[in-house]
């Protein structure tokens, strides 16, 4: 199809796809998301970091078209980083080996052996293997590899490009955005930033501790002082890659605001009433509230805000002698994600109504401790919270905010 490329640097462009459609991509919703793909233009070769999900090619070859168009060239991709094995990133290199079947394809060991596992078709392909520091010569125009294992699949790896200052980066620094706009400046900043932090606390909790690690390493490298723009593989190129790293250094070591997030379910409004009665101690001890209601709520925008959360109050009734069920898709993915791994266990109240036995806020508790929170305190009520609970919960609120401060 017919689609025009962005030139981001001299001899640099985008020739990624716009995926307007997208509404859910493994458990996260958004509203669109972009594959970037880049092509590299040297004297001699051609380089192109990164494809598309699979079935969403036609854009890139229309942009990549535009791409050599615009430098006068006859269109000859020479070679193909591919930084990262998942689908979204890597769907069409298959398609890009039939055209281009002299073009090796650069990546890790890891990466090859799942790109091979992915693609069948890749076994008579050409392979580079690709470790940090390990450098291409496009003919003036370099481009290095950094490994990033981990960050956020063990095949990882990120590509630099010395002579513009571009770190192309691949999910790291990303945000499921979809705009008609590349650049950071497009967006207002705090559309931009909520959109990163989504990302990074749905992606990137579990491996904090290696971000840190690898931030220190690129910096000693000598290669963070020379990053002048940064290009994820989705969504807005960061023209000023200062913010970002400033953030993901904060996100990594466990640096929250003064915020605490609810959140609760209630079968008859009385979890809900301790939930309100919560926030307004909360408030009432100078934190800021986020209220998500599971009914409606999804886990990817929770976790969102638990990033940036000193502390959780989950809040659910008792049913069957066990927690209302809601609960549990968000107890698991905490437990997958880890949030203790940014150097902070988060503190965590549990509170929630009960008719008999009551025990979900104990279990509750208990699964929270496991995912890596502390408990500051679990409170029930029995039927409807009357205003001696509801006093209750309020001081819960208060001491929890008090306790949380300055920590
Ligand atoms: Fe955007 Fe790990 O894929």
């Amino acid at each position: 199809m017919k689609a025009e490329s962005c030139r981001i640097a001299d001899g640099v462009y985008w020739v990624g796809t716009l995926d307007w459609d997208l509404r859910t991509y493994h458990g996260y919703t958004l509203k669109g998301t972009t594959y970037n793909a880049y092509l590299v233009f040297g004297r001699d070769r051609v380089a192109l970091i990164d494809t598309t999900y699979p079935g969403t090619s036609d854009q890139m070859w229309g942009r990549i078209a535009h791409a050599f168009a615009c430098e006068n060239r006859e269109m000859r991709i020479d070679l193909v980083i591919q930084n990262h094995i998942e689908i979204d990133h890597s769907g069409a290199l298959p398609d890009v080996h039939r055209r281009f079947p002299n073009a090796p394809i650069h990546c890790t060991e890891i990466g090859k052996k799942g790109l091979l596992k992915h693609f069948p078709a890749l076994d008579g392909a050409s392979w580079e293997v690709m470790k940090t520091g390990a450098t291409i010569d496009l003919g003036g125009k370099t481009l290095v590899a950094v490994e990033t294992p981990l960050l956020h699949w063990p095949d990882s790896m990120e590509t630099f490009h010395p002579e513009s200052g571009i770190l192309f980066s691949n999910d790291a620094f990303g945000q499921h955005l979809c705009s008609s706009k590349r650049f950071d400046t497009d967006l207002p900043a705090p559309v931009l930033m909520e959109a990163a932090q989504k990302f990074y606390a749905n992606l990137l909790v579990l491996p904090s501790k290696m971000l840190v690690k690898k931030l220190a390493e690129l910096t000693n490298m000598g290669v963070v002082e020379k990053i002048r723009m940064i290009a994820p593989a989705h969504g807005q190129i960061w023209t000023d890659p200062a913010p970002i790293l400033d953030a993901y250094t904060r996100w990594a070591t466990g640096v929250c605001e003064e915020k605490v997030t609810i959140v609760y379910d209630t079968m008859h409004h009385s979890t809900q009433k301790m939930a309100h009665a919560i926030a307004e101690g909360l408030i009432a001890g100078g934190m800021d509230v986020r209220m998500y209601y599971l009914h409606e709520d999804e886990r990817s925008e929770i976790v969102k805000d638990i990033l940036t959360s000193k502390g959780v109050c989950m809040g659910i009734p008792t049913v069957h002698d066990a927690p209302y069920p809601s609960i549990g898709d968000l107890l698991y993915y905490l437990k997958g994600l880890r949030f203790d791994h940014t150097g902070r266990r988060r503190g965590v109240v549990t509170f929630g109504s009960m008719g008999g036995r009551g025990g979900a806020v104990k279990t509750v508790a208990d699964e929270m401790t496991a995912a890596g929170f502390d408990v500051f305190e679990q409170t029930e009520c029995l039927f409807v919270p009357d205003r001696d609970d509801l006093d209750r919960c309020f001081d819960i609120g208060r001491r929890f905010a008090e306790s949380l401060k300055n920590t």
